[in-house]
Formats: C-alpha cells, structure tokens, sequence
C-alpha cells in the first residue's frame, strides 16, 4: 500500500472517530497498523480477515511489535464465508482483499454491515482506467463491476480518491 493511502485511512479514521472496524484482505498489517493506531486512542477495535495462514501470522508478529495487538482480532478464512456469518454492525469497512472477484461478491454484505452514517473504503478501483499488464486485467472487470455497484446504490454517496491505485469513499446514507 502506497504511503499516501495508509495516511488517508488515518486521517479517516481520525475524522470519523470509527470504533468498530472490519478490514478484509490484511496481508502482513501494514493497513491495519494504520488504522489500529488512528483507533488505539479510544479503544477502537479492528476485525480484519486473511486467507493465508503463514501471512497471517507475519500480521500478528507485526501488530505485537506495533504495540497495537489488543486493538485488532484476525480472523484466519476466507473471507466470502467468512462476512456473510458476520451479524455486528461497523463504523467502517475497508476492502483491500487480493482477490478482485471479492469486492462486488461481498457487496452487499458490505453496506449490510455499515452502520448508516458509516464508511465503506475500498482500495484499487482506479485499476479500469490505468491500462493495466496482463497479471492486472482479470481485475479490471470485478472492479469496473464493483464501481458500478457502488455508484448505482441509492444507499451510498461516494467518490474515488486518485491516490494509490485509487480509494474508493463512500458514506453510508440514513
Ligand atoms: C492487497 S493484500 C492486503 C494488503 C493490506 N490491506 C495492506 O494494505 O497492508 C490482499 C490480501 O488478501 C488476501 N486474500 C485473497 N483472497 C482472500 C480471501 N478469499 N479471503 C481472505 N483474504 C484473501 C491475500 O492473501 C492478501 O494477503
């Protein structure tokens, strides 16, 4: 993740004060780590979900050394069994998850998730405009998919930052 996005999940964090947040696709926790320290203040809690186990160990080793590990619980599945189980209500949701077929499955079950008021963050989704190679196209229909999804919705208001591969910030209506 590029400097400038793990800086924008501070700042939004910070500005929005959120208190429960689930974070899908944590790779080693360089964006949990973020979040965990805008949150660490108040007690802010992460649940943040990773499909690999060894990866997921790495995140724990580094969320100890962050000193931000009693703010964050990791849960080791996959995600597309793991959210629709989930029946707590979030002050944001941040969709990093690898898999780019993730982000309009788990779609609904997003905004399900969000409580009105709240944020749905989502990273890479300038990926249809950036002429990607070969490794990145099987991308670029999920994601385009995803955008539409989250433009359509009559519950969400939205815009995508141009920074990283593009953040997605789309608020909650109601
Ligand atoms: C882009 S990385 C996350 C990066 C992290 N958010 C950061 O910025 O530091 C995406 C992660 O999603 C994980 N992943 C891929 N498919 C998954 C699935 N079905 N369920 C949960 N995690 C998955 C990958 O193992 C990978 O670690």
């Amino acid at each position: 993740m590029d400097d400038d996005v793990s800086r924008m999940l501070y700042v939004l964090t910070r500005l929005t004060r959120a208190r429960r947040i689930l974070e899908i696709g944590t790779s080693i926790g360089y964006s949990t780590v973020s979040l965990a320290n805008a949150v660490k203040g108040y007690d802010g809690k992460i649940l943040t979900i990773e499909y690999e186990q060894h990866v997921a160990q790495q995140a724990l080793k580094n969320f100890e050394r962050a000193g931000v590990a009693r703010n964050i619980e990791v849960k080791i599945g996959d995600a597309r069994e793991i959210v629709p189980r989930i029946r707590e209500h979030f002050d944001l949701i941040f969709q990093d998850v690898g898999d780019k077929g993730l982000y309009p499955l788990l779609f609904d079950d997003c905004v399900r998730l969000l409580r009105p008021g709240g944020l749905l963050l989502a990273e890479d989704t300038l990926f249809p405009v950036m002429g990607l190679d070969s490794r990145g196209t099987r991308s670029v229909a999920p994601i385009q998919k995803f955008n539409e999804m989250v433009a359509d919705s009559s519950l969400l208001e939205s815009t995508i930052l141009p920074i990283g591969d593009g953040l997605t910030v789309a608020v909650k209506m109601g």
